[in-house]
């Protein structure tokens, strides 16, 4: 099909032939443009899941899957994660670059002066039944808190994007405690504008009315790693979905909620939930060894998948996983707790690492398998873990949903499929069929 990568390409069916330009990358694979396949050739491709289709070119984040690779605007998550705080790399995500004193300080500042919801929203919060998960409350607030910034929904205006982008970043916090307050049936805690991002956070998820906060640095400190950790990844199922919504125009907080609703499921953030609940049953169910959860995994008829491994892209160690593996047992000392889970994950994944399936597939632990020990040691409850994800990825979609404003090309994302349905046929009476 190709003659020279790189330079030209050309497709041919039957005897119609069609020059394709090849879109160059800066790192990484270069790209067919097949734009005009479908108005040239009658024709279009089929790649169901877009595994093997850019749907944009992008300068945000890079990921190479083979050699486990992870940059954001060109630095290594390595050294964001242990240089940066997330506020900081919130920024770089947003605006391209990392911000200078100046920036850094008025960029935190706006942060601060917008974290506190309208009242009327406290009673949207109560309305939930108190077993609501929190992932619900939180997309279901991430959208509602819209109606209070009908005045920036204009995708146009850079100004509206800014107010919505820091409107977001400062609530999420408020929003994501609030919703585990709700869980609790505990009082709402309000932000306090001398605490730092993430000691706010802490502050209005363990806090309560009656005595003053005291947040623990170590938590604080492991917290901020584990939001940068999550911060972006490229085109992943929930930024896809950001983008896809936000591709018709709908404002920034209805694209956002959406994203979160494409992040709960078990196979993309879910995914730090249900290996706690795994580890948790080989922990508590005699019958359910690490030798026996490896087994169900490899068994094609059983369902059961080891939650926490493999990766679309990584086909080597998720540079996140490799971070936190080492974070978590700093994490468990500092904290005090030895928890078993620990140590069973460190079994899972030594059999694992020695068994030829998980060898030849190329399965290694994602970014999910630590980061939910180590949001256990913590002190956040299971239910709460994709809602911290959530927290972290959030600079990330609003990245992209701007990135795919700024570029015409992109916008309305409209898939095409291979029609494989009847033909035609004629209407029949509801008393004939
Ligand atoms: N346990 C057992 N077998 C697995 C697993 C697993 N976790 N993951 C993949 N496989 C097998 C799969 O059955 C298939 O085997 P075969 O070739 O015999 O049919 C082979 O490996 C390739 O699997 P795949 O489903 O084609 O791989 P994929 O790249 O499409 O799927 C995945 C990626 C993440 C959905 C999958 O690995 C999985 O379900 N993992 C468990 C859930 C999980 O940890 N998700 C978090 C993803 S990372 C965080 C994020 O970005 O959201």
């Amino acid at each position: 099909m190709t003659d020279d990568v790189g330079t030209s390409a050309s497709i041919s069916i039957g005897d119609r032939t069609l020059d394709l330009e090849v879109l160059s990358a800066s790192l990484g694979s270069d790209a067919l443009d097949i734009s005009k396949l479908r108005a040239s050739l009658n024709t279009v491709t089929y790649d169901p899941g877009f595994a093997n289709t850019a749907s944009t070119r992008s300068s945000i984040t890079y990921i190479d899957g083979g050699e486990g690779t992870l940059r954001h605007r060109g630095y290594a998550i390595d050294d964001l994660a242990e240089k940066c705080t997330f506020l900081e790399v919130a920024y770089l995500l947003l605006y391209g670059e990392l911000p200078n004193r100046e920036q850094l300080d008025e960029w935190t500042t706006s942060v601060r002066h917008h974290t506190l919801l309208s009242e009327e929203m406290k009673r949207f919060f109560d309305a939930f039944p108190r077993s609501a998960h929190p992932m619900a409350i939180l997309s279901s607030a991430t959208n509602a808190i819209s109606t209070f910034y009908e005045a920036y929904y204009d995708p146009k205006s850079s100004d509206a994007f800014h107010e919505s982008a820091v409107r977001l970043i400062a609530k999420m916090p408020t929003i994501a405690a609030w919703a585990y307050k709700k869980s609790i049936s505990q009082p709402y805690m309000y932000p306090r504008n001398d605490l730092t991002y993430i000691e706010n956070f802490l502050h209005m998820m363990f806090g309560m009315p009656v005595e003053e906060t005291k947040v623990d640095p170590v938590i604080a400190r492991a917290l901020n790693v584990l939001l940068i950790l999550h911060a972006d990844h490229g085109q992943n199922c929930s930024t896809a979905t950001v983008r896809f919504v936000g591709s018709s125009d709908a404002n920034l907080f209805a694209s956002v909620a959406a994203g979160m609703n494409a992040l709960w499921g078990p196979l993309h953030g879910g995914a730090n939930q249900a290996v706690v609940e795994m580890l948790s049953a080989i922990h508590d169910d005699p019958t359910m060894t690490v030798e026996r959860a490896v087994t169900r995994a490899k068994d094609g008829d059983d369902p059961f998948r080891l939650m926490g491994f493999g990766h679309r892209v990584y086909k080597n160690y998720d540079p996140r996983a490799r971070i936190l593996k080492k974070f978590a047992d700093d994490v468990l000392s500092r904290v005090g707790l030895d928890d078993p889970l620990l140590e069973i994950a460190n079994q899972l994944e030594m059999a694992a690492r020695e068994d030829d399936y998980f060898v030849s597939r190329n399965l290694y632990p994602n970014v999910d398998f630590y980061s939910g020990i180590i949001f256990r040691a913590l002190g956040f409850p299971t239910r709460m873990f994709t809602v911290l994800f959530a927290m972290g990825r959030l600079p990330g979609w609003i990245a992209n949903w701007k990135e795919m404003h700024d570029d015409p090309a992109t916008r309305i994302a409209r898939p095409r499929q291979v029609y494989e349905g009847t033909v035609m046929r004629d209407y029949v009476p509801i008393t004939e069929r």
